[in-house]
């Protein structure tokens, strides 16, 4: 069933479990998350970021494909569709009006003011139509599509008090030495800032760049009150891992389907172990 992350996250933050957001490209990718949520009975987000939408053809392309799957695949386990780092108010509303259930407006590069003000104006949209929001403060480090960082600044907690106090958001990334793409070296998490942040905003936590974090960090940051995870390269590595396998070790292959299929299970592979990692197999 298609639903907005706020119970999802909140039951989460409360029985110490995380949501992975798992991000997807195209229809091999949702129907390998939804497939692994299914099997594993456990809540899913499917991320769509901006580039993706673009790629898969518009925010009504996205959401016809998963409503479709969800009826076709049978699938009973709460969804949501989220934006992934929603750069302004309008992309949000053109994503809920697409049928999105869930956005993230990503103002974190702007002054706090700016930030406080376009968070809040998406709250108001999104919160009238059912739909949750996830807002972002500090930066998280590396690319992801349009998304591209010079170096990581933590969030500060004061400022997250705030954000949360003038906006109403769900949940809320705030950055503490994540990086979207690999990591050079171990993670640098800041779990001092994240119990803090957690005790003082009372909302389930969000850690992007969930590819290359080990499972004793993982652990540790759901403790913390992190009830969210977005994995996406991790996903794109085991994709096109096994594609290129197939590929370069026979070379007279060119129907697609006989590299796709193998990379789509790959995918739910990947998500099935992310989904038990997280704890929250069984959870729907
Ligand atoms: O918003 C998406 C995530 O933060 C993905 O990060 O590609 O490092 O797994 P990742
Ligand atoms: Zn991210």
């Amino acid at each position: 069933a298609l639903v907005s992350m706020k119970d999802m996250l909140n039951k989460a933050l409360q029985e110490g479990y995380a949501v992975g957001q798992f991000n997807i490209n195209n229809l091999e990718w949702t129907q390998a998350i939804l497939g692994a949520a299914q099997e594993e009975q456990s809540p899913v987000i499917l991320g769509v970021s901006e580039g993706a939408a673009r790629y898969m053809g518009g925010f009504k392309v996205v959401t016809s494909i998963v409503s479709s799957l969800i009826e076709e695949m049978k699938i009973t386990v709460p969804v949501a569709i989220h934006l992934d780092h929603g750069s302004s108010f309008e992309k949000c509303k053109a994503a809920i009006e697409a049928g999105f259930t869930s956005v993230m407006i990503d103002a974190s590069h702007h002054p706090f003011e700016e930030n406080v003000a376009t968070t809040k104006q998406v709250v108001e949209y999104a919160h009238s139509k059912g739909v949750s929001v996830e807002a972002e403060l500090g930066t998280v480090g590396g690319q992801e599509d349009d998304v591209i960082a010079e170096g990581v600044i933590y969030a500060d907690p004061k400022e997250c008090f705030e954000l949360v106090q003038r906006t109403g958001i769900d949940c809320l990334a705030p950055a503490l030495g994540s990086v979207h793409g690999p990591y050079k070296g171990e993670p640098n998490l800041g779990f001092k800032e994240m119990e803090e942040i957690c005790n003082v905003i009372k909302l389930p936590l969000v850690l992007h760049g969930g590819t290359g974090i080990p499972t004793d960090h993982i652990k540790r940051s759901i403790s913390l009150g992190t009830a969210k995870i977005n994995v996406n390269t991790e996903n794109q590595i085991s994709f096109t891992k096994v594609a290129r396998e197939i590929l370069t070790s026979d070379l007279e292959v060119y129907d697609p389907r006989k590299f796709l299929a193998p990379g789509r299970d790959a995918i739910k592979a990947t998500v099935i172990g992310k989904m038990r990692e997280f704890g929250s197999a069984n959870k729907a």
